[in-house]
Order: structure tokens, then C-alpha cells, then sequence
């Protein structure tokens, strides 16, 4: 019989409760122990599953001969010394996003578990959901013909956070989708935003990310909307791809539309027939909790050794973005670029970079993880 891969999770406030169900789920792991700060949190994660240990010391949890692997689910200025403790201790990390508050850390961290050959996965949990999925499918496919821009919002009211900015809190599901599915780091960015309630903690912001090519990419991120929106629109020369993450079914639908400048036309109404309006479909997905994909894939690449499709590197260019967005910010909304002396672009090719996780030709260990998320 297979060893079963023990797991402790640290910080069990909105988001650790989620891991701790998801991962307690897997009949590959155990969840042996949580930990928080805050004893009230402790007790109500144990009430939950009397069977798991409850501790409020992190150090135990990361120093206890018994755990395998260390969950990290705690605000992010936190990330980097626990993350960092765990891989020393000799613990395989998942890590919520963002994965640290600078790229130095994440490149730390990553040498570490390198060195010491251990897994770090960063939860970048929308590339684990069926409709981003699906999108990457029909954008790899070349059915949307060439990508022209992405637009993306994501705004609610609230939860505002202390430590970090809309942009850190809930830009980094957009920005790991947008490299994602596009398979390109960017060269630029811009971002502007205002702190209408707590003094310098933005709480709406708007950046671009600027892509080889002419393509670029918007991000709406907002705490103070009346309405909870979810929206991504993916344009192509030849269909575009409108995404709701709210709705129950129907998530994505594709439109076969697209505008066609004619060569030449004499009258307004000519100009009209280049507009071609086809029909829109809506593909089947398998409904699965993103976060339980997710939880297994880091199991996963614990067993085999695999490396996870969201590793230390995508988190590194995640922080990479976001510090770029951070340096706009300070410049009043000014273009980032991303270069050699302020924030390199991983791979560096004449025409931009290649995001690491997509679309390259898959190494085995890839193609392994990849085989897990088959069929979602
Ligand atoms: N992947 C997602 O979709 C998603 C969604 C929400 C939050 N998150 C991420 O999860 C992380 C936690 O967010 P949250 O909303 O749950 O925050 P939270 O404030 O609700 O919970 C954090 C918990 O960590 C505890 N804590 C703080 N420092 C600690 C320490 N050193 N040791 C042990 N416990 C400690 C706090 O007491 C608190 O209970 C953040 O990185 C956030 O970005 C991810």
C-alpha cells in the first residue's frame, strides 16, 4: 500500500478552512494538524474534524517529524518566513497566493526547495477551474484565430485587507489566467489606482499589461463595487470568448463574431457587411472544485516528483507582475518596463518572453502533472 503523504495546514481564517476540507478529502494524504495564531480559529477548525491536532505555534507544526508537507494559508507578509522554515525543516510547501511580498523572497525559496529537492506549489487556483481550462484548450487550438486583447473584472464589496492592495488581493486570478492562456509574460505594464478608505491600501486599481505583438490585457480589481462581477472577455480575429466565473452553467460562451475591414467599399452600408455575426455556443464542462484539483496536483507532484503546474516560477512571475503594478502605481500610472534592471522577464526572446507554464512543448514531468487535469 502507498504511503499516505501527511500534511499540516497553518493559518485557518476565510481561506485555510477550504484547504483543510479539501485536503482532509484525499485519500492519498492525512491531514494531520492545523495551526493558527488566533487559538478561536484552532478551536473551530478542530470542532470541525475532532481527529486533527489543533496548534497555535507555527514552529511545532513545521518541526514535528511526522508532517510531510506544509499548507500556508496565512496573510502574505507571513509567506516567505513560514514557506522558508518548512523547506529548511524538510517540508514539500503550498503556498496561497501571492506567493511572497518580493521577488527576491520567491526566488529564495525556490533555490531552497531546488536544492533540497522538495515540491513548492503556489495556489493559483483559477488554472486548476474547468472554464480557464477550457479556454486555454480553444485558445491553444487557434480557434479564436489571433488574440487581440483581454479585458478582465473582478470587483465586489469588500474584503478589504491591511497588508496589501486591491491589486495583490485580487488581481493575481486574472494575471495567472491572462499568462496562462496567452503564454507570454508581458513587456510593460501601467497601473493606477486610489486609496478611498484605509490611507495608502489601494482599493481600486487598473492596470494594463502590455504583450509583444500589439496584444495587451486589462485588469480591473476593485473592494468598493455594490456588485460582485467576475467577468472576462477574450478577443480574437476570428471568435471571442466572454467568461462569467458567476454564473452556475453556463460560464463560458464563445461567439462566432468577428469584423472583417473589407479591401475596399464605396458606401456606409458596405462597410457594414464586414461585421460577420455567427451563432454562440456554449461548451460542456465537467463541473470539479478547482481547490480539490489543485490539493491533488500538489500531492501528486509530492509522490511522483513531478513539478506542479503552478511551481515557485509562475509564482515568482506572478510577484514579478505585481511589483511592476506596485512601481506604476508610485509613478501615477506611468508604464513598468519589464527589463534586466527592474523586473526580468523570464527567458527573454526578441519578441517579448514565453510565460513558463504555457503553451511550450511539455517536459515529462509536465506532461505527467498535465495528465491529472486531463478530462476536467
Ligand atoms: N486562492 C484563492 O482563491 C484565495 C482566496 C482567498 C484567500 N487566499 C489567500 O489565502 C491567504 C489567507 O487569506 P485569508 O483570506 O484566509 O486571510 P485571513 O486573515 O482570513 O486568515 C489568515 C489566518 O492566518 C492566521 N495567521 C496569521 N499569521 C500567522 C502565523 N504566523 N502563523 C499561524 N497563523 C497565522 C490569522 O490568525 C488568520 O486566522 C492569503 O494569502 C490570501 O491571498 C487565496
Amino acid at each position: 500500500m502507498k504511503k499516505q503523504i501527511t500534511v499540516g495546514v497553518i493559518g485557518c481564517g476565510y481561506w485555510g478552512p477550504l484547504l483543510i476540507r479539501n485536503f482532509r478529502s484525499l485519500s492519498e494524504c492525512r491531514l494531520k494538524s492545523v495551526c493558527d495564531l488566533d487559538i478561536a480559529r484552532v478551536k473551530h477548525a478542530c470542532a470541525l474534524y475532532p481527529d486533527v491536532q489543533g496548534l497555535t505555534a507555527p514552529e511545532r507544526l513545521i518541526g514535528a517529524p511526522n508532517i510531510d508537507a506544509v499548507v500556508i494559508a496565512t496573510p502574505v507578509k507571513t509567506h516567505f518566513s513560514l514557506a522558508k522554515a518548512s523547506l529548511l525543516a524538510g517540508k514539500h510547501v503550498f503556498i496561497e497566493k501571492p506567493m511572497a511580498t518580493s521577488s527576491r523572497e520567491c526566488e529564495e525559496l525556490m533555490q531552497i526547495a531546488e536544492r533540497k529537492g522538495l515540491v513548492l506549489m503556489v495556489d493559483h487556483t483559477f488554472l486548476y477551474s474547468a472554464p480557464v481550462r477550457k479556454i486555454a484548450e480553444i485558445v491553444q487550438a487557434g480557434d479564436l484565430g489571433e488574440i487581440r486583447y483581454v479585458n478582465s473584472r473582478r470587483l465586489n464589496l469588500g474584503l478589504f485587507q491591511k497588508d496589501i492592495n486591491v491589486a495583490w488581493d485580487l488581481a493575481p486570478h486574472d494575471i495567472s489566467i491572462i499568462l496562462y492562456i496567452l503564454g507570454e509574460f508581458p513587456v510593460a505594464i501601467n497601473c493606477q489606482g486610489n486609496a478611498h478608505v484605509s490611507p495608502s491600501v489601494e482599493d481600486v486599481t487598473n492596470m494594463s499589461l502590455f504583450f509583444p505583438h500589439k496584444r495587451f490585457a486589462t485588469i480591473q480589481s476593485s473592494w468598493l463595487e455594490p456588485r460582485k462581477i467576475r467577468e472576462m472577455t477574450i478577443v480574437g480575429s476570428q471568435r471571442m470568448i466572454v467568461y462569467d466565473d458567476l454564473q452556475t452553467h453556463e460560464k463560458i460562451r464563445i461567439y462566432d463574431v468577428r469584423v472583417v475591414r473589407p479591401p475596399h467599399y464605396d458606401t456606409f452600408a458596405e462597410f457594414h457587411y464586414s461585421y460577420h455575426y455567427g451563432d454562440s455556443y456554449i461548451p460542456h464542462l465537467q463541473q470539479e472544485e478547482p481547490l480539490n484539483l489543485a490539493c491533488r496536483h500538489f500531492i501528486d507532484c509530492v509522490e511522483t516528483g513531478s513539478q506542479p503546474i503552478t511551481g515557485g516560477r509562475e509564482g515568482l512571475e506572478m510577484i514579478r507582475v505585481l511589483e511592476g503594478a506596485s512601481a506604476s502605481l508610485k509613478m501615477n500610472g506611468a508604464p513598468f518596463m519589464f527589463g534586466s534592471s527592474n523586473g526580468a522577464a523570464p527567458e527573454p526572446s526578441s519578441d517579448g518572453a514565453r510565460h513558463s507554464s504555457k503553451p511550450r512543448k511539455a517536459s515529462r514531468t509536465t506532461r505527467n502533472a498535465r495528465v491529472l487535469l486531463r478530462g476536467v
